[in-house]
């Protein structure tokens, strides 16, 4: 429950939200802040009003729970125009993260005091609507067009010192903020006229809103706040600020009823839940994590070290040849190093982090580790053996991790006498960038490991997910239907780059010809290249191992740019000939439900038998391990929005058994989410 309080500092009047955990702007907080405002106004020995939060933000934005349903009054922008029109200096103080609604109501008071370490934003576009109380029209007029442009058509905030230098923040403040920003009330306390942003000349830089339009063509594709936004943004340019914010109003409404914002909160609300776990003790302690063991050092040991590295953990890293371990620590600086070029890291911080790299030829090094991944080879042979011997080095109540993306995890647990201590830690690649982590809970992994690994994946910046043992787990699994039956298409008349258009234009980055590509076509190939059981394996026999060959499903130049293949299409033919399927043209529809419909009905499936604790994790997991657009929601959000019992329909006319669960929610008229 919120808690609005008010404090007199001699002439100051400071109003002090407590709404934790974000402050976030709901119809309790608004209404509180709006009747501090009505009683400090007729108050003489008030000369100037603070607006500042408790807890670990200033206001975070409106209530997002509250989108959809009916908004008790003050709304938002009601709110931030009462404060602009306050008769006294209104001075916001922040600190944490002024997000949306949060950083609108900082724009709407005269002045702006800021924490160093704060950060301001408008991260609207990412749940697919517009900031909606007066945020477009404020902040142009305060820092210009093309700024408030990047910042609210792509929702990344700034931190406070180059709001400061934009003009957004009057004050940067070390130590305490509200006393500064109390000393900066008394500063400004008799200035007149008062600093309105709605009384600012419209910007005169007016953007060019094409060449941003041009500059960022992804933002562009198929999400449509962005594109909302930028011509909400041109339009309102030359406006004054009544008919601007009036706009801004109907754009928002708009955006806010629209079925991809729906969407984009459920992404939003998905990620969140996905870090609990229902049947785990409230009161599980987290074991620590101080140093981290990683063996191998290759693409992914060398990427999943860069994680913890960045947060500061120190790695030891293991490999069983010098060059090896040479090379795979090369790779980790020159990747640092290609951060620091792009001025996203400074020297400093790349040789901090490298120093906290130990590179070791021997597992003994691993001793004094608290966590251990191994990223080694996928076979389950290696694998036991490698954990047989952590059990005799590892420290007693070490956590053991494979990073395996198919293998069963309790095999490998069994090899240890410590099982408990065994847990999946599934990166994606490229493990640096990737922000989805499932996490493989083993049938004996103890709740206190399993809990160090969700919190441990949030400090190292990553989204974790929870799922049960089986082949591929949620992600991989739920990949392999999609790779089988775009294969089968290719049977039917389709073709690699026509189905991978279909993917791209429905939203992914690429599609699952592209790829498989990427990941290379020997992955988990039998090797015989005399052995030809499949188009696939056709491809393997050639060398055609994809991206890193210049050749897979597609050709590929120096540059890596695909084309298709001559060579693919007569494989195809052949194929396609023994195979004696008949052909025709295959539509965009037929592709969706041919190939995305399968990977609905493995996603119930996996839910039915207990391997996702929830649709929406099942969601998140597409979002952050393959890039599914999050303005759809997720595959099982998508499937509710496609109709349960349509996609029932077609899974049955195309011969598939299909999951019970999915069958009987679609009976009963139900959804997944
Ligand atoms: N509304 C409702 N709940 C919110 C919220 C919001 N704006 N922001 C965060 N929360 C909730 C989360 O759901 C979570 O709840 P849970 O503990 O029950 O799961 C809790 O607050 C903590 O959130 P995080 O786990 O995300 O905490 P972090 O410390 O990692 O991050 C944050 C904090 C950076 C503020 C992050 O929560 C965030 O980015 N929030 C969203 C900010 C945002 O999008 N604001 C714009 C809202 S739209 C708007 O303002 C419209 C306006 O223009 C009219």
């Amino acid at each position: 429950m919120a808690r609005i309080a008010t404090e007199r500092q001699g002439d100051i009047l400071v109003i002090l939200t407590d709404s934790p955990p974000v402050n976030a702007l709901g119809a309790d907080v608004r209404q509180g802040l709006a009747a501090a405002l009505t009683e400090a106004e007729p108050d003489a020995s008030v000369r100037a009003v603070v607006l500042a939060c408790k807890g670990k933000t200033f206001f975070a934005g409106a209530d997002i729970a509250e989108f959809g349903k009916p908004m008790a009054d003050p709304i938002l922008p009601v709110l931030a125009d009462k404060i602009e029109a306050t008769e006294k200096p209104v001075i916001a103080a922040i600190h944490g993260t002024a997000l949306g609604g949060g950083f609108e109501i900082a724009l709407a008071c005269h002045y702006r005091v800021a924490a160093l370490s704060a950060k301001l934003g408008m991260p609207e576009v990412k749940l697919g609507i517009c900031p909606g109380a007066g945020g477009t029209q404020r902040l142009p007029r305060i820092a210009g067009t093309a700024l408030a442009l990047e910042m609210i058509a792509k929702g990344e905030p700034i931190s406070a010192a180059k709001a400061k230098e934009a003009g957004i923040v009057d004050r940067l403040a070390e130590g305490d903020l509200v006393a500064a920003a109390v000393a900066f009330a008394r500063e400004v306390a008799d200035l007149r006229p008062l600093p309105r942003a709605s009384s600012l000349a419209a910007p005169q830089d007016i953007a060019p809103f094409q060449a941003f339009r041009e500059r960022n063509p992804r933002l562009f594709t198929g999400a449509e706040a962005p594109v909302a936004i930028v011509d909400l943004l041109e339009k309102t340019a030359p406006l004054a600020y009544a008919e601007g914010a009036e706009l801004e109003n109907k754009v928002f409404v708009e955006l806010l009823l629209g079925e991809q914002s729906r969407a984009l909160r459920h992404a939003f609300f998905a990620e969140r839940k996905a870090a609990r776990i229902d049947d785990m003790a409230g009161d599980t302690v987290e074991r620590s994590i101080r140093r981290v063991g990683m063996i191998g050092a290759g693409t992914m040991g060398g990427g999943i070290s860069m994680n913890f590295l960045s947060a500061g953990i120190p790695v030891t890293i293991v490999e069983m040849a010098q060059d090896a371990l040479d090379r795979g620590v090369a790779t980790v600086r020159k990747n640092y190093e290609a951060t620091a070029a792009k001025g996203r890291m400074s020297a400093e911080q790349v040789e901090r982090a490298m120093g906290q790299l130990s590179p070791s030829l021997s597992l003994d090094d691993l001793a004094d580790c608290d966590l251990i991944i191994e990223a080694v080879y996928e076979s389950m042979d290696i694998k036991k053996e490698l954990f047989a011997k952590l059990d005799r080095i590892a420290k007693p109540g070490a956590i053991l991790a494979s990073n395996t993306s198919f293998l069963d995890i309790n095999d490998m647990a069994a090899a240890t006498n410590r099982r408990e201590d065994v847990v999946g830690l599934h990166f994606f690649s490229p493990a640096n960038v990737m922000k989805l982590l499932e996490v493989v809970r083993g049938t004996w992994t103890a709740d206190d490991v399993l809990a160090t690994a969700m919190a441990l994946a949030r400090k190292i910046g990553k989204v974790p997910v929870v799922s049960g043992v089986c082949h591929g787990f949620i992600a991989n699994r739920m990949l392999m239907p999609r790779q089988d039956e775009a294969v089968k298409l290719l049977m039917e008349g389709a073709m690699p780059h026509q189905i991978d258009k279909v993917h791209v234009d429905f939203g992914m980055p690429m599609g699952p010809f592209q790829m498989a590509d990427l990941a290379g076509l020997d992955i988990g190939w039998h090797r015989d290249p005399a052995r030809i059981e499949s188009l696939r394996d056709a491809l393997a026999a050639e060398g055609r191992w994809g991206q890193k060959r210049s050749a897979g499903w597609y050709d590929y130049d120096e540059k890596r740019a695909p084309t298709p293949s001559p060579r693919v299409g007569m494989l195809i033919s052949v194929f396609r000939a023994q195979n004696g399927a008949a052909q025709r043209a295959i539509t965009a529809q037929e592709i969706i439900e041919g190939t995305l419909y399968p990977v609905v009905n493995e996603g119930a499936r996996i839910l039915e038998e207990g391997m996702a604790q929830r649709a929406s994790d099942i969601d998140v997991v597409w979002i952050y391990g393959f890039g599914w657009p999050a303005w759809r929601g997720g595959p099982m959000f998508w499937a509710d929005t496609v109709g349960l019992s349509n996609i029932v329909a077609s899974l049955e006319r195309n011969g598939f058994e299909v999951s019970q669960l999915l069958r009987a929610k679609a009976a009963a008229g139900e959804s997944f989410n």
